[in-house]
This record gives structure tokens, C-alpha cells and sequence, in this order.
């Protein structure tokens, strides 16, 4: 059995760097073997300080690698499909950064390609169902402790947008974790998305329309909206309020320590994601290891990847008709039941 994770990390921009020191640091029963970044020298610099750890430049070169025997994939969306084909075809363990490909289409091939394999190794990440207060939320919501839900109000709010954020990208990078978190939350599919653009900021760049309102209903009638906000300004905030039959629970609002001074009060507020999921992504990485050491993986499935690929073209498609759009799924198979 294998005791250690030698991984490759496929792309070393934002994401791949932060994974890259937590698995050097942080993650135990993992080692990085080999850091691929199409940029030679990103991938150079990521690895320096890892014994043992080579750059390359291609990712075929890391999977024929006898020294890999997982991958971490943190490229762009659109090049997740055939990194994870051809991984899925050597059957070893895969940690996908979301999206898990960036349509219904394609993720659904994966879904097909690892059923024939019979076992599930891909962990898709969605590192929020790994933070505390989400966590604990979803406790509640299972052991309908204040009864059952009813409603979910979930605010997405970042600082602002990097050059070439599209307006499609308002739901497909951003409100596709809400789509995760609303079916993590409720265990039920998401069953329509309707979208309505309102009066918009001045600070968003041509093309986006920003803030947008995103309307989800799911299986069972439990409504959430989304406020998704990315040119804010004022920071990044990730928070959702729960309505239930006996009562109400918020979580992600704003974070010790509160501070009173020089005829003030207040705090701080986290300036990105790194550092308001820096813990999650820390748990979510040693529960894919700790799993994959088991022959297991240890989060959202490919089926969750692919079912939040469809809740977002039906978003996108939402975006453009102001309508309801129903979120068209395939039925699930045995292996994520
Ligand atoms: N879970 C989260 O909260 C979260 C947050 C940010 C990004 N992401 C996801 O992480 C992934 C990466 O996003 P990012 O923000 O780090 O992007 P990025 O642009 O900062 O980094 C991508 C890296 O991939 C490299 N690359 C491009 N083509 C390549 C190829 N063919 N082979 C190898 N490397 C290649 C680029 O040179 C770059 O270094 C995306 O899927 C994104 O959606 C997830």
C-alpha cells in the first residue's frame, strides 16, 4: 500500500503556488514530486526549497513519471478535460481544482470515464464544504436541529475582478460555489437558476454587469438567492444566512478580533480568499490525502462537478433571458449514490 503521495501539481499560477506550500508545509503523508507549469520558470520557483521535487513543462512528462502516483490539477478550467483523462486512464488519485470542466458537456465524460474505471478518483475542489462555520451549518441542517430549512441567503462579495472577468464568469468561477454549497447544504439537486440584473456599479469593467441577484430553487422548494458582487471594493465577504422553521443562523459575516481604540470599533476584513479559506483549503487537501492513502477520495465527487457544470450553463443561459431555466441533469449513477 502506498504511504506517501508523491503528487504532481499541474500549473503553478495562484491556486497551484498556495497548494504547492501547503503540501510542502502544512499536509502530512504528501510529498510534491514534480510542479508542471507551461511557464518553465513559474514552475522552477515553486519548487524551490522541495528536496526531491523537478519543474517540467508538460504535463504528459509528470504522468509518465514513475516517481508521481497522484495529480493535483490547478490549471485554468478549460485544460482540466484532458489532464483528467489522462490520469483517470493511469488510475491514480486526482485532486481537481473547480471547476471540474467548464461545461455539462465535457464534465459528463469524465463522470463516464471514471464509472468504467469503478471507482471514484477524482475530488473536485470545492474547499468551502472544508470550512468550520460551513460545516457546522450543514450539522445543523442534518440533524434538523431547528427544524427543517426553509430558506438560504448567500452574499458573494469580492474587492474586485482580475482583467478579463467576464460577465459569464460572474456565475461560472464565482456562484458556482454557491451551486456547490446550496446542494452540499440541502443534499438535493438544484432544479432551476433564474438571474436578474439590476441597477449596476460604475467601479464594474465594460461587459460585466455587476452586482447580479441569482434566484436557485431545489428539489424539495428550498429557495436561496445569491447576491454576487465582485466589484465591492471594500473587500472579499463570503457569508449565508439559513431561515429555518425555529430559528436562524448566519455564518461568514465578519471575523475577530473586535477591536475598540482611539474612539473606534471595528475589525478587519479579509482581503481574499487565501485568506478567508486558508484553513479549509489546508483541511480539504489532508482529507483528499488521508483518503486517497485509503484508496478513497475525501470530498465532492465528479458527479458534483458535473452537476454544478449544469447548474452554471443554466445560470449563464439565466443571465441572458431573465427567465427561469431549469437545470437539466442525467441520471445519477450507481458509483455517487
Ligand atoms: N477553490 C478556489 O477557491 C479557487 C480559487 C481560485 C482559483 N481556483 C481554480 O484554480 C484553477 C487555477 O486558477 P488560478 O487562479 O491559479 O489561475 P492562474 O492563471 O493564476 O494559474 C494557472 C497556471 O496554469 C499554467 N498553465 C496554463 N496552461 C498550462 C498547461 N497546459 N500546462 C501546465 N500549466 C499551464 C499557467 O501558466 C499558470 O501558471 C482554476 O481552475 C480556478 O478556477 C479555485
Amino acid at each position: 500500500m502506498t504511504k506517501t503521495l508523491r503528487i504532481a501539481v499541474i500549473g503553478a499560477g495562484r491556486m497551484g503556488a498556495d497548494h504547492i506550500q501547503r503540501l510542502n508545509t502544512r499536509i502530512h503523508g504528501a510529498e510534491v514530486a514534480a510542479v508542471v507549469d507551461v511557464d518553465l520558470a513559474r514552475a522552477q520557483a515553486a519548487i524551490e526549497g522541495i528536496p526531491g521535487a523537478v519543474a517540467l513543462a508538460d504535463a504528459d512528462e509528470a504522468l509518465s513519471n514513475g516517481d508521481v502516483n497522484a495529480v493535483l490539477i490547478a490549471t485554468p478550467g478549460f485544460l482540466h478535460e484532458d489532464i483528467l483523462l489522462k490520469a483517470i486512464a493511469k488510475d491514480i488519485p486526482i485532486l481537481c481544482e473547480k471547476p471540474l470542466t467548464p461545461d455539462a458537456e465535457t464534465s459528463w465524460k469524465i463522470v463516464e470515464a471514471e464509472q468504467k474505471l469503478g471507482h471514484k478518483r477524482i475530488q473536485v475542489g470545492f474547499m468551502r464544504r472544508f470550512d468550520a462555520e460551513y460545516a457546522a451549518l450543514g450539522k445543523i441542517i442534518r440533524n434538523s436541529e431547528l427544524g427543517e430549512l426553509l430558506m438560504l441567503h448567500h452574499q458573494h462579495r469580492n474587492p474586485t475582478t482580475p482583467a478579463g472577468f467576464t460577465n459569464e464568469m460572474l456565475i461560472n468561477d464565482s456562484v458556482v460555489h454557491e451551486f456547490d454549497a446550496i446542494r452540499y447544504f440541502t443534499g438535493e439537486e438544484i432544479t432551476s437558476v433564474q438571474v436578474r440584473l439590476g441597477k449596476a456599479t460604475r467601479n464594474a469593467p465594460a461587459g460585466q454587469h455587476d452586482p447580479q441577484h441569482v434566484l436557485i430553487e431545489t428539489e424539495s422548494g428550498v429557495l436561496a438567492d445569491v447576491e454576487i458582487y465582485v466589484n465591492a471594493k471594500f473587500g472579499y465577504e463570503v457569508a449565508t444566512q439559513a431561515s429555518f422553521e425555529d430559528g436562524i443562523v448566519s455564518i461568514g459575516g465578519d471575523q475577530g478580533p473586535y477591536t475598540r481604540s482611539n474612539g473606534r470599533w471595528g475589525g478587519t476584513i479579509t482581503p481574499g480568499f487565501e485568506e478567508r479559506f486558508g484553513a479549509a483549503y489546508d483541511v480539504e487537501i489532508q482529507s483528499w490525502v488521508d483518503a486517497a492513502l485509503r484508496g478513497e477520495i475525501g470530498g465532492p465527487t465528479a458527479w458534483d462537478g458535473y452537476a454544478t457544470a449544469a447548474c452554471c450553463e443554466a445560470g449563464v443561459e439565466a443571465q441572458k433571458n431573465g427567465e427561469k431555466v431549469a437545470v437539466k441533469l442525467n441520471a445519477k449513477p450507481d458509483l455517487y449514490r
